[in-house]
């Protein structure tokens, strides 16, 4: 019997991460030689355990592990990589994909405004969520730095001899198509004054997916950055009334049947960039420097398109790592001497 390959999914109880859980588990029934065991990295038991049973019952001869992990603290991560060394010998899939978009409230204004201006906007990279300035976790880390960012950094390191034990691993991140330059300040990386900590959150995401490369091919351990484009998930829903998420996730099916191809509008649709780049082979045809986008014709056949990086810059990518490394080292002091 072929040996089984480990994928580890952070935030897997819902949206993005949900569908991803589906297409593995689909895939390793279609391919009995690549058979998958899931791990569901998730803050919540109860939440997890749910995710757990609906998976089971898709497909009931699947092996599903549950960790538990509040990725934005990371006495957390270092307690819940510690647990994942216990129990498996390697690690093949290192989905980072837990997020938030924290926000303040919904300016009604701006959604108005952007619904006349620029409606295309509205329902791809709105700016109607008021994110809040200078939240910080029980740590002292800004809020989303640490939930998208830093803690799954954390995770890398800590697990970086299980990915190496892998005949090739492979990390990817849920990046986002709006993640763009001008939300990073180089001073203020965890976007602790800035207005938009998630949009910066997700420009170091791509920053961070191509670095690492350098640092981690010669052990075969590869990082690559995907979207989902537009997901009807709760990290949006969340913030809207029940009448709002619906008029949302009907313009998202207005939109897309328009010919907006960044409305996936499914889990299951958004998730497909990721098993795009999880299960392509091999491994050199998939490329480093571009973000894997889920992308969807007006009829609903999704697709990946390879987004371009122009605005990659290898200089500011590596000042970046050295500063995590220097975090790290405070949080390895605290919690690991
Ligand atoms: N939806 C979109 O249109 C869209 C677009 C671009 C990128 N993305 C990215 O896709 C990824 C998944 O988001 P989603 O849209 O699928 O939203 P979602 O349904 O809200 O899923 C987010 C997942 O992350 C988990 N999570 C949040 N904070 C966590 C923490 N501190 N520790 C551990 N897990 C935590 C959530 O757990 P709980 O259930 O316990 O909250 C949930 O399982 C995110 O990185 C997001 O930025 C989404």
């Amino acid at each position: 019997m072929s040996e089984i390959n480990i994928a580890v999914i952070t935030g897997a109880n819902s949206g993005v991460g949900f569908g991803t859980a589906q297409r593995l588990l689909q895939h390793s029934e279609d391919n009995p030689t690549e058979r998958i065991k899931l791990v569901l990295a998730c803050r919540n038991p109860t939440r997890a355990a749910n995710a757990r049973s609906a998976l089971l019952k898709e497909h009931p001869k699947s092996e599903i592990d549950i960790v538990i992990l509040d990725v934005s603290l990371v006495k957390s991560v270092f307690a819940c990589c510690a647990e994942l060394k216990k129990k498996y010998r390697k690690i093949d899939w290192l989905f980072c994909n837990a997020g938030i978009l924290s926000c303040d409230y919904v300016d009604y204004g701006i959604a108005c405004k952007e619904l006349i201006i620029n409606p295309r906007r509205l329902l791809t990279a709105t700016k109607c969520v008021v994110q809040p300035k200078g939240r910080v976790t029980g740590e002292g880390l800004g809020e989303t730095f640490a939930c998208n960012i830093f803690g799954h950094y954390v995770m890398i390191h800590e697990l970086e001899d299980l990915l190496a034990a892998s005949k090739e691993a492979r990390i990817i991140w849920t990046g986002s198509s709006t993640a763009a330059k001008n939300y990073y300040d180089a001073q203020d990386y965890q976007c602790l004054t800035g207005e938009f900590p998630y949009e910066s959150s997700k420009y170091i995401t791509d920053l961070i997916a191509v670095a690492l490369n350098s640092r981690m091919n010669s052990r075969k351990i590869y990082t690559f950055v995907t979207h989902p484009g537009v997901v009807a998930t709760n990290i949006v829903r969340d913030h809207l009334n029940w009448f709002m998420a619906k008029v949302m996730h009907t313009a998202l099916y207005m939109a897309r049947f328009l010919g907006v191809n960044e409305e996936t509008v499914t889990s299951w649709n958004g998730s497909f960039s990721n098993y795009y780049v999880a299960t392509t082979k091999p491994i050199e045809s998939l490329k480093r420097t571009v973000k894997y986008g889920s992308y969807i014709k007006p009829w609903g056949v999704t697709y990946v398109h390879e987004d371009p990086m122009d605005y990659y810059d290898e200089k500011e990518a590596n000042d970046l790592l050295n500063k995590l490394d220097e975090l790290l080292a405070e949080f390895q002091m605290k919690y690991q001497n």
